[in-house]
């Protein structure tokens, strides 16, 4: 090598290596992360770089069939606006190795039947309190085989197949018909494509068991390998008298033609004779609807994931188009504008309005109307959330949403449904059966805290803001629980800086509290804790009830739901191990 090259050569090393210390430095994390690892560790170690991306195909195997070894029951407890709940949960990965990340259920009496992502059959009974296989049903024709062997991407092992391709989406009991229907998707060898489909078989409910085999009365058009099988709808709803509707989405198409095009499957909601296995479009114009269900009015409605910002609940009427991708409440990813309509960003213009939006979005997906669960929440509509980890009951009034409650459940809730006493089921990513009831004990009490606690802070309305469980992402104020045993702004709460600062001084003593509630700005200049003009002889009251509160025999009221295992630090409010209600 000539002298000159090797200068070259290795200016070219001395740049490389710049930029990444550059790049490392100055461009933030979240958006190294988004790929898995940081260019700055390539340049300090490509083998450890490497390594990293094999990580990364691990964990596909991990979500495809997981065993964990918990198999606890556990029972969290969460506050509403209107109800304290008890949330009682179990995982199904504790009893059987079952894929992630996907899945659906349905109640049939008290028995919660559970269908996996890839298509096996649990059964969760209320009464036993545990999980079984359901026997006699035959493996769902998925012809996972067939894409596992034949996939265009080249043929994958089971664990290897990445975990949005062969999707169960729905399952739901045609009871007048005594007939289990399930949308999934299917492989299509000779299109070398996959389908979303529509099966039923023969279900006797009383013994549980299902007889014949399956039969499929619809096939969507075919969605390329890679082509968004997570954008794919795939949610049944009865009508009644053999009419079956399911929604279909867009496989992230962005093309007008797609969801508009009348000889397109996709982004419509559709409805299938059961009689004649004929099917006819009902609406257009869809994106992702992940939720779909006849109110008892015998409205249709559904949710819908938007792009940025543009999550929808639509009232599905014969004929609408819901405009999708001409127009949406939101924008494109990390983008100021929508380039596809033609109208202003965010109008709606043209098109049939959603009846709600949430922005920022919230990656809604099943929706179900409530009924005897309790008077003061029946009729509402409770919908279950990805991103958000969250439930949120929408109290309607005559056309419109007059409220939407965000209640914190800190899982991925992928499907909802009620068992016949009126149990709330939900079921998780994580493989989690949660079943919410109300917590009628705690209800009789007519107060979210024990009297000891109450007096002196409802004196103080410190409980106008304040709570004493675990703090989680809808509460606007931190824990008061546990206070001594605590540093100043530690709890897992979105502090001012200027309490943050204050950190410094440790834990709470007696005199630190006096001193932050005689006068919160004189202590931390800038805090968003009010001035709450107390009267001096009040206020070692409500100290002396904080300290009473951080003692370990404390009395624990209501704690919020905690999630699982919670890497936040949690203010540890219940030291007891049986909470008081
Ligand atoms: C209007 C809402 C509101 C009311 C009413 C209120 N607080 Fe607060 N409180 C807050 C907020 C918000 C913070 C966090 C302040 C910050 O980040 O600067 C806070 C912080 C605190 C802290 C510090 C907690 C920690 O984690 O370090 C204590 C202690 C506290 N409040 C006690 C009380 C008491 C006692 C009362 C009643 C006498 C009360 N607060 C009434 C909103 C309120």
């Amino acid at each position: 090598m000539m002298r000159r090259d090797r200068i070259i050569l290795g200016s070219c090393l001395l740049l490389c290596f710049a930029m990444g210390v550059a790049l490392e430095r100055y461009l933030p994390r979240a958006f190294f992360s988004y790929f898995g690892a940081s260019t700055g560790d390539f340049f300090r170690s490509p083998l450890a770089h490497w390594r990293v991306h094999q990580r990364g195909w691990g964990s596909f195997d991990t979500l495809q069939f997981t065993q964990d070894d918990g198999g606890v029951y556990f029972r969290r407890y969460a506050e509403t606006a209107l109800l304290p709940l008890i949330i009682d949960g179990k995982r199904l990965s504790d009893s059987y190795p079952v894929p992630k990340m996907g899945g659906a259920i349905v109640a049939v009496g008290s028995t919660v039947i559970i269908l996996d992502r890839l298509g096996g059959f649990y059964r969760y009974d209320l009464k036993t309190r545990s999980f079984g296989l359901l026997p006699g049903i035959p493996q769902l024709p998925n012809n996972l085989a067939g894409y596992l062997a034949h996939r265009p991407g080249g043929p994958v092992n089971l664990g290897e197949a990445p975990n949005d391709e062969v999707r169960a989406r729905s399952i739901i009991l045609l009871a007048e018909r005594n007939e289990l229907a399930v949308a999934y998707d299917k492989f299509d060898e000779t299109l070398g494509k996959t389908r979303t489909v529509v099966s039923v078989i023969s279900f006797d409910v009383t013994t549980l068991t299902a007889s014949g085999a399956w039969q499929q009365i619809f096939a969507s058009d075919g969605f390329a390998y890679g082509q968004g099988a997570t954008a794919g709808g795939g949610i049944l709803a009865y009508r009644g008298d053999g009419k079956l509707c399911l929604s279909l989405g867009d496989h992230y198409t962005v093309d007008p033609k797609i969801s508009e095009d009348p000889n397109s499957t996709f982004g419509k909601i559709i409805e299938i004779d059961l009689a004649t296995k004929e099917w006819h479009e009902i609406s257009k114009g869809h994106r992702n609807p992940e939720g779909l269900t006849f109110r008892k009015s015998g409205q249709l409605v559904s949710t819908e994931h938007g792009p940025q910002g543009g999550d929808t609940l639509n009232v599905i009427e014969e004929g609408s188009d819901y405009g999708w991708p001409n127009v949406t409440p939101g924008t494109a990813y990390n983008r100021y504008d929508w380039n596809v309509g033609t109208s202003l960003v965010g109008s709606h213009t043209g098109y049939k309005a959603p009846l709600f939006a949430w922005v920022p979005s919230i990656a809604p997906t099943q929706l179900i109307e409530i009924s005897n669960f309790h008077p003061r929440w029946d009729g509402d509509l409770l919908v279950g959330t990805l991103k958000a980890e969250s439930l949120y009951r929408l109290r309607l009034e005559a056309d419109r949403v007059l409220y939407a409650e965000r209640i914190w459940i800190g899982q991925r809730i992928r499907d909802l449904t009620q068992t016949n006493d009126g149990t709330i089921v939900l079921w998780t990513d994580d493989t989690e059966l949660l079943f919410i009831t109300v917590d009628t004990d705690q209800l009789e009490v007519r107060r979210r805290t024990p009297d000891i606690l109450s007096e002196a802070l409802e004196n103080g309305n410190c409980l106008g803001c304040h709570h004493f469980g675990p703090t989680n992402p809808t509460d606007f104020a931190p824990s008061l629980s546990g206070l001594l045993n605590r540093p100043i702004a530690s709890d897992a709460f979105a502090y001012s800086p200027a309490l943050r600062a204050k950190q410094k001084l440790g834990n709470w003593t007696p005199a630190l509290l006096s001193e932050f509630l005689s006068d919160p700005f004189k202590f931390a200049s800038g805090t968003t804790m009010l001035p709450l003009k107390l009267k001096p002889e009040d206020i070692p009251d409500i100290v002396a009830t904080l300290v009473q509160a951080s003692a370990p025999s404390a009395p624990t009221p209501s704690p919020a739901p905690s999630p699982a295992p919670s890497p936040a630090p949690s203010p540890a409010p219940s030291p007891s191990p049986k909470p008081s209600h």
